[in-house]
């Protein structure tokens, strides 16, 4: 399998947040999750990649050529599901999908029938109303409808299944699927680890801005499984204890 990204020692620091010497690679054709506690690094680990903000040391290479600093070309070839929102919220999710995939220099009529008949799919109206007065789930699915839509090499998905109901989420996970055999290298953060079980190939635990662990999911199923991984290496959860002082709290 050929490598689709890479990053080498990358390093970032907030004022008191550190992101240390961070190694990761993904090769085409694999699905990975991001796991790791609130604040772990993983949405600033997911920004180095975009370049959306800047490193302080370290190497990323995408399909193997080094990307500088400045570099935004390469984002044309990766589909990126931010967490936090876009800031095109103003506009319609067909105008939002139109601009996207202007940017991604698609033929403008193809373009028009490809997100009529996505947003049908998705069980979105093609109607007047902004995104910003979309529910936080249907906001979602058009955050993740416009990270897909360009077929990207590489995919980027930061908490994409947070609000997302049942039926859609299933829809979400066959497409991952079939992404994926087409050689689509996918990256995913998630809490959910019954979904990161499932989907998931590898998985890389960040805790505290370090990588802590990675691995194989059918090896990690194999030594006691996700629950077991994520509280061994990430030690903060002594979650018997604290159930019990928690609830002697909210008693007193
Ligand atoms: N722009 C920023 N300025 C200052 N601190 C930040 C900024 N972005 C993130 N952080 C801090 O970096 C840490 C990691 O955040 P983040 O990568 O979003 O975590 P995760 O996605 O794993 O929950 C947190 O402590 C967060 O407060
Ligand atoms: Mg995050």
């Amino acid at each position: 399998m050929n490598e689709i990204l890479t990053l080498r020692n990358v390093n970032k620091s907030f004022s008191s947040f550190k992101l240390k010497d961070v190694n990761i690679d993904i090769r085409e054709g694999e699905i990975v999750a991001f796991l790791g506690p609130n604040g772990a690094g993983k949405t600033t680990t997911i920004k180095l990649i975009m370049n959306s903000i800047k490193r302080e040391s370290g190497e990323i290479y995408f399909l193997e050529e080094r990307v500088k600093q400045n570099d935004v070309d390469y984002r044309r070839h990766i589909g990126y599901m931010p967490e936090s929102g876009t800031p095109y919220e103003f506009l319609t999710a067909r105008e939002y999908l139109e601009f996207l995939l202007g940017v991604y220099g698609a033929d403008k009529s193809r373009a028009k029938e490809k997100i009529k008949e996505v947003l049908e799919i998705f069980n979105l109206k093609d109607d007047k109303k902004h995104i910003r007065t979309y529910s936080k789930g249907m906001k979602q699915k058009v955050l993740f409808i416009g990270s897909i839509i360009h077929n990207p090499k590489l995919l980027i998905l930061d908490e994409p299944f947070n609000a997302i109901e049942p039926q859609t989420a299933m829809l979400m996970k066959n497409i991952l699927f079939e992404m994926k055999e087409g050689g689509c290298g996918i990256i995913f953060s998630s809490h959910i680890l019954e979904i990161v079980e499932k989907l998931a190939d590898r998985v890389i635990l960040i805790n505290n801005g370090e990588k802590v662990g990675e691995g194989n999911i059918s090896s990690i199923k194999e030594r006691g499984g996700l629950d077991e991984f994520f509280r061994t290496l990430t030690n903060s959860y002594q979650i018997d204890e604290n159930t019990e002082k928690l609830i002697d709290v909210i008693k007193s």
